[in-house]
């Protein structure tokens, strides 16, 4: 079995239902495991996330980045880091925020860079927007139109789960394309760093399972 966890912070609810679209779409493919995480949760215990082979990022977009709780997250994860434990599984990452741009690129953009720092391989969402097939653009999957990483959209004090189809069906596909990528997926390479920093890859299979 391998074992994604999908590690959110939502305040108001959009972002874990989000999440447990995006768990769903993970969990219809075959031998794979995905666990919800809470980004509070794990801040103390960051160490949790070696027991897992791929990390689905989802933060709402707060002023054009990760939410602050998310952040403190990815801040705990500095040991981690600094012995490159993470590096070659994989990541992937999703937003939502109230304004159909509002920014939520950049959101995406900080998980990247966040993945690329400890050396994970990012997952996309090549999901192509079907309103140009003349699907609905509210039923459309990807009408939004990222391929960087999930966006989902809620309406400005909306209900938690005040989303259109497309977007929760775009969820659930972009949980499903994860977890595919991670099903062929071979497995992290293990890097051992010594007291200067110096490092030396060992070729060897380390996956969680
Ligand atoms: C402090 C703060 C900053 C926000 N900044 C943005 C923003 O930059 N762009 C946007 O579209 N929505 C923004 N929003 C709206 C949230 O992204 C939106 O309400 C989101 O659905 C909240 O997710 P949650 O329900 O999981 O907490 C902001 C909300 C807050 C509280």
């Amino acid at each position: 079995m391998k074992k994604i966890a999908i590690i959110f912070h939502s305040a108001h609810g959009h972002t874990e239902f989000i999440a447990r679209q995006v768990q769903q779409g993970a969990r219809e493919v075959e031998g794979i495991e995905a666990e919800l995480v809470r980004a509070e949760d794990l801040r103390r215990t960051p160490e949790a996330l070696l027991d897992h082979d791929a990390y689905i990022l989802g933060s709402p977009t707060y002023l054009g980045g990760v939410s602050g709780p998310f952040k403190s997250f990815m801040d705990a994860t500095g040991g981690l880091w600094a012995g490159q434990r993470l590096r070659g599984r994989l990541a992937a990452g999703f937003t939502v925020s109230s304004l159909p741009a509002g920014d939520k690129q950049s959101t995406l953009l900080s998980m990247f860079v966040f993945a690329m720092q400890h050396g994970l391989v990012w997952v996309g969402n090549p999901i192509l927007p079907e309103q140009h097939r003349g699907v609905p653009y509210d039923e459309a999957a990807n009408r939004l139109g990222s391929w960087s990483g999930l966006m989902a959209q809620a309406g400005h004090a909306s209900a938690p789960d005040a989303f259109v189809p497309g977007d929760l069906k775009t969820a659930r596909l972009f949980g499903r394309h994860v977890a595919q990528s991670l099903q062929r997926w071979h497995g992290p390479e293990r890097v051992e760093i010594d007291r200067l920093g110096s490092e030396s890859a060992a070729p060897v299979a380390e996956a969680a399972s």
